[in-house]
């Protein structure tokens, strides 16, 4: 017999958003505030950076929204490991260089003033030996002198297994649910996502995902930035981060 349920399923690990990209601002604007985030970055940059450039690199820059804000004080490059993010990025945000690369192994071939990773993308590193491999890339791309921003995922003291949650976002022909429940493997996280999503004359989808991410110390990412060239600090009460603190440092 045919099967007639309206309901469509995608499931994945690691599927960074691929399907639900399109819809993935609707739903994380109302935790992140990128124009403030973007402020504060301006404002760290003012306060730390040495070297006389405005080159900029956005390392998982997903959808392009930091870069929105930021474009208008410096020439912006992005990268991100998405088509899916990708594409919203290259539709919504113009006037900016957008590439496909992974941050564990991009040579771009120039360096930059300022390098910037918001959005705890840092945590897809998983494990130690790869976030290494991220903080020499983003160390090998920056000028001395030069600045990097960085919103960590959280740490491991911090983390709540089992937590669960729940977004929604609600207007006339789209309604999102997003549910989320955490647990802890050794040093990852795993946080198990479920998205309905009901949109007029498309129907109902039900994309489920799983996120696995590094549960990396803040105190052992400032060493590793500092034995590859990075003077690093913790700066805690971030306003507009996700997170409320970045790690900031100057390349040597
Ligand atoms: C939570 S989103 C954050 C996006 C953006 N930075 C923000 O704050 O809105 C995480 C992004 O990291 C990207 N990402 C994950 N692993 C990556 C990798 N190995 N290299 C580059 N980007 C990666 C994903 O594709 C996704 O766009």
């Amino acid at each position: 017999m045919m099967d007639d349920r309206m309901i469509k399923e995608l499931k994945g690990e690691d599927l960074l958003y691929g399907e639900f990209a399109k819809y993935y601002d609707l739903l994380y604007s109302k935790a992140i505030d990128h124009r403030k985030a973007a402020s504060t970055v301006k404002s760290l940059i003012r306060r730390y950076k040495r070297s006389g450039g405005i080159e900029l690199l956005d390392v998982g820059c997903g959808t392009g929204k930091d870069l929105l804000y930021l474009k208008d004080r410096f020439r912006c490059t992005g990268l991100d490991v998405s088509d899916a993010m990708l594409k919203v990025a290259r539709k919504d945000v113009k006037g900016v260089k957008l590439l496909k690369a992974d941050m564990q192994t991009f040579r771009l071939g120039r360096k930059f003033d300022v390098i910037i990773s918001l959005g705890s993308v840092i945590g897809y590193a998983k494990t130690y030996a790869n976030l290494e491999k991220v903080i020499r890339r983003i160390s090998m791309h920056l000028k001395p002198g030069g600045v990097t921003v960085i919103e960590p995922w959280i740490e491991k003291k911090d983390f709540a297994p089992g937590y669960t949650s729940i977004d929604t976002y609600d207007s006339k022909d789209l309604k999102i649910a997003r549910l989320a429940y955490s647990r802890v493997k050794g040093d990852t996280s795993i946080v198990e996502f479920g998205f309905l999503i009901a949109e007029k004359s498309k129907g109902m989808r039900y994309i489920s995902d799983r996120a696995v991410d590094g549960l990396f110390e803040d105190s052992k990412m400032v060493a590793m930035m500092r034995r590859n060239g990075i003077d690093a600090k913790i700066i805690n009460g971030i306003k507009g981060a996700y997170r409320s603190r970045y790690i900031v440092g100057v390349k040597r």
